[in-house]
């Protein structure tokens, strides 16, 4: 295979974001599309998605798009950009009836309709009580999407390079002109010279101990662009799930809850109650979070350490749950051995969704600053990127909106830019960075095993940067990921071969997970206050005079990071106080 391609669109990523941008801007004449993903496309994360895609149609009771944006902006804590919110809750319903015309099979109400469900933090007419806003395909929505759209984007001639890891984006003088990326069949780097190039290679949730993210969302892309100046957008708000399977992190889809799943204590007691006295258990997910991990701090936990809650479904009918939570059913009897018709089920907050990411405009052009400098021909999209629509903290189901909604937009940003533009000249160099990040690994002699610094960081980042932080915990992790980055240095590998070698990439992935897990750090160590996922014991208010305000983290020449901060831009609802 030739080492250097050029495409008028490169894909970088192929969950639901990549895939949607992809066909959008292949639809052009003319417009030539590759994407490049380190899976195979259909193994992308999105496929793990599970309760749904939230958008207003009303097909099981009345809802209105603004609903739908008050709900965003109030659950992202009002740090939620209120234009993206906007354009997001409008343009999110046309998406789903643009994939049920794609041929996605969603589950159906008895009329026929796409069928649709509650999900924490969607309310009828702010706030009033809880709204079946998520359109499901049982609880394989995210899997369902992903299937549509790569059989789509065959369709469309959409070129794949699969199992191909990015190492680099080339942004010269200003402007990006492609990506490198190694090839893991054969070891060998290639050049992809490009006018436009979209970023879609979603979260990170690798950094934690206890996480619903697959193995590959290690942050490659925040790390890469990080060191290429772009900076990176509100990284401390990182959203924990309420329901991950106990010590395992799997997701259990909030869709149990809004089947009417309850969530108990060791008492048996439906705590959410006194929580969130409206939706309780259908609060949004860092409420929820929260009261679990206070429950179990207090002795309220279950289990013979304490240290879990109960997710009960067994009061729901078992047809109901068979129909419309299959997997969910399986994961609990095959991973705990425990039947969710008869038994509750062991869970416990999983790390789950980066709010922040790359800052991009509502047209998904990656920022570079407060001023919203533009990278021409750089876009970015789903859950890598922050659009500034989630907040503090996102609403469930927003997330495969946000992919189909914005993914869609990259799409033709990316097309309409680069029939406007000539392909910018490459460097010389062009590869030397890449080579460099892998003759650093490959040439080392140290005795640190890459898979050791990684389980000290996922459990150091779950103690002290998780659902609750203090200025003690997050300077004790400052220091302790300057120790991990000096073991990093020490990190070798035993595989010298070219071929599939994925020690070599797990212990390059390891180097981006440090970069993701230090912008987050210092992020949260800034932000002296609580909002959203962001919860400060030593702050225990949101702050709005001096903290209604995103933070872009960058990375100096040196090494060193530094703090901006970028006004949100509010609209018709004014920030209160957090009441459901
Ligand atoms: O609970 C879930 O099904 C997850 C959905 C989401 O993160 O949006």
């Amino acid at each position: 295979m030739a080492r250097a391609h050029k495409y008028d669109v490169i894909v970088v990523g192929a969950g639901g974001a990549g895939l949607m941008a992809a066909r959008y801007a292949a639809q052009n004449p003319g417009v030539s599309v590759a994407v490049i993903s380190k899976l195979y496309p259909t193994r992308s994360h999105t496929g793990a998605a599970q309760g749904g895609v939230g958008a207003a149609l009303g097909n099981v009771s009345e809802d209105h798009p603004e609903w739908h944006a008050f709900d965003t902006v109030k659950g992202g804590d009002y740090l939620t950009d209120q234009d993206v919110a906007d354009a997001f809750a409008h343009e999110v319903i046309d998406a789903v009836y643009e994939l049920e015309h794609m041929g996605l099979p969603f589950s159906r109400t008895p009329e026929g309709r796409i069928a649709q469900r509650k999900f924490g933090g969607h309310t009828r007419d702010h706030g009033k009580s809880a709204v079946e806003r998520a359109c499901y395909a049982a609880d394989r929505t995210g899997h369902m999407i992903l299937q549509t759209l790569y059989q789509q984007s065959i369709k469309d001639q959409v070129v794949f390079f699969n199992e191909f890891h990015v190492l680099d984006v080339l942004i010269e003088e200003g402007t990006c002109r492609g990506v490198v990326a190694y090839e893991l069949a054969t070891g060998e780097l290639h050049t992809f010279h490009a006018k436009s190039t979209v970023i879609a290679t979603g979260g990170n949730g690798r950094m934690f101990k206890v996480t619903s993210n697959a193995h590959a969302l290690t942050g490659d892309l925040t790390s890469i662009v990080w060191r290429r100046g772009v900076p990176m957008e509100d990284p401390e708000f990182y959203q924990f799930h309420p329901t991950g399977l106990y010590k395992i992190g799997v997701l259990l889809t909030e869709g149990a809850r809004g089947e009417g799943g309850i969530l108990r204590n060791a008492d048996g007691e439906r705590f959410m109650e006194r929580y969130a006295p409206s939706i309780k258990d259908l609060a949004p997910r860092d409420m929820v979070s929260r009261a679990m991990f206070l429950e179990i701090r207090e002795g309220r936990g279950v289990g013979p350490d304490k240290d879990y809650i109960h997710l009960d479904l067994t009061h729901i009918d078992a047809e109901i749950i068979e129909e419309r939570l299959p997997d969910i059913t399986e994961f609990a009897r095959i991973y705990l051995g425990v039947d969710p018709i008869t038994e509750p089920v062991p869970v416990q907050p999983t790390a789950h969704y980066a709010m922040g990411g790359i800052p991009t405009t509502i047209d998904t052009n990656v920022i570079t600053d407060g001023e919203n400098t533009i990278v021409p021909g750089l876009y970015a999209a789903g859950e890598v990127a922050c659009a500034s629509l989630h907040g503090a903290n996102r609403l469930g189901t927003n997330s495969l909106g946000d992919l189909i909604v914005f993914g869609r937009r990259a799409g033709i940003h990316a097309a309409a830019y680069a029939k406007g533009a000539d392909f910018e000249p490459l460097p010389t160099d062009a590869q030397d960075r890449s080579r460099a990040v892998l003759d650093a690994v490959r040439g080392a002699s140290g005795s640190e095993r890459a898979s050791h610094v990684r389980r000290d960081l996922q459990a150091t980042m779950m103690d002290h940067a998780s659902v609750f932080r203090t200025d003690e915990t997050l300077s004790k992790q400052v220091e302790i990921l300057k120790e991990l980055r000096d073991r990093y240095r020490n990190v070798s590998v035993e595989d010298t071969g070219r071929i599939f070698n994925t020690e070599l990439m797990e212990a390059v992935e390891l180097g981006f997970l440090l970069d993701n897990a230090e912008q987050l750090v210092h992020a949260a160590q800034h932000r002296t206050e609580s909002r959203g996922a962001h919860s400060r014991e030593d702050y225990k208010d949101r702050d709005d005079d001096a903290w209604l305000k995103h933070t872009l983290v960058h990375r100096e020449d040196d090494g060193s990071v530094r703090i901006e901060f970028k006004p949100v831009t509010l609209g018709r609802y004014e920030p209160k106080p957090r009441v459901y």
